[in-house]
């Protein structure tokens, strides 16, 4: 099998695959050609696929083993890995749209997962895209004195950062158990497969800066969020059916839009996909309890 790759931006952030089904078998050159684009692009597009949580999962292994999910009470049916997301009413009129401010999936985790992939089941008529924002360039062009400032610095990310701009779903006490203690991470991190500096963000779950007073601490993130965020490192995704999409969570940031009829659904079918813990380690101190001994 092979397939053709459309470039998405000029900035080489997204990139749109047409001529592959995923449900057949990949063979492993296929499979290093796709990694070696995921970490050109940051978000590969799958057009025109339509797969089953399985096969869904099946094709989320071509970037690596899954990652389990914060959430354990909305997975797809008999498979653990895959969760299934969607506009829901949490109060009468009231929606909960998971992932509705710029952020990176996961980061209170120790190692969390390089890449998160979506799938369609059901989509809105109209609305409902995903924005994409490339950190790697955003750190390219950050004035030397601000790298200067930031070189070194590390974050605590917890599930819900008490400055968080949105509240996060409900865990179940299921949900709760299974969740890591805050994590510690570095605010400029290198990407082991492209060798790129990128900035490492997440307002929802970034709690602090070591060594900082907090009102300090959130001033620099949102100063860098608004850096970061400009349309200029975007790619806006515009979901048609059958779309397989997958991010690079260490590339770029993302944000889900609830802009469409709530009495309308989408729902998409959710993975994520393992990183090294290797390298994470090697970055350093990964979570308070390393801190406080
Ligand atoms: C996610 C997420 C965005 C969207 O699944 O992690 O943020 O547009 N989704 O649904
Ligand atoms: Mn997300």
């Amino acid at each position: 099998m092979s397939y053709t790759i459309t470039p998405m931006t000029s900035h080489q952030t997204g990139a749109e695959i047409r001529g592959l089904d995923l449900t057949r078998p990949v063979d492993a050159e296929l499979k290093t050609r796709l990694n070696r684009d995921f970490a050109k692009y940051h978000v590969l597009v799958f057009r025109d696929q339509k797969l089953s949580a399985a096969q869904f999962a099946a094709a989320g292994e071509l970037f690596g083993p899954l990652h389990s999910q914060h959430h354990k009470d909305i997975r797809a049916l008999g498979h653990p890995e895959v969760s299934e997301i969607r506009n829901t009413e949490v109060a009468p009129g009231k929606y909960m749209i998971a992932g509705e401010s710029f952020h990176t999936d996961h980061s209170n985790h120790p190692c969390p997962p390089r890449a998160t992939s979506l799938h369609t089941v059901t989509l809105p008529s109209r609305g409902g895209d995903t924005q994409f924002v490339n950190v790697h360039l955003a750190y390219d062009e950050l004035p030397d004195e601000m790298k200067h400032r930031i070189e070194g610095l590390k974050a605590v990310h917890a599930f819900e950062s008490r400055y968080t701009p949105r509240k996060m779903r409900e865990l179940s006490p299921e949900s709760r158990k299974a969740l890591p203690p805050p994590a510690i991470h570095p605010l400029v991190r290198t990407h082991p497969d492209n060798g790129r500096k990128f900035l490492y963000m997440n307002p929802v779950r970034m709690d602090s800066i070591l060594g900082m007073e907090d009102g300090a601490a959130m001033a620099l993130l949102r100063e860098l969020m608004a850096h970061a965020t400009q349309q200029k490192y975007e790619y806006r995704h515009k979901w048609l059916m059958g779309d397989m999409v997958i991010w690079d969570n260490r590339s770029v940031m993302h944000q889900a839009n609830g802009d469409y009829d709530m009495k309308e659904v989408r729902h998409l079918y959710r993975i994520m996909i393992q990183d090294d813990p290797a390298l994470w380690t090697a970055e350093g101190e990964k979570t308070l309890a390393v801190m406080a001994a």
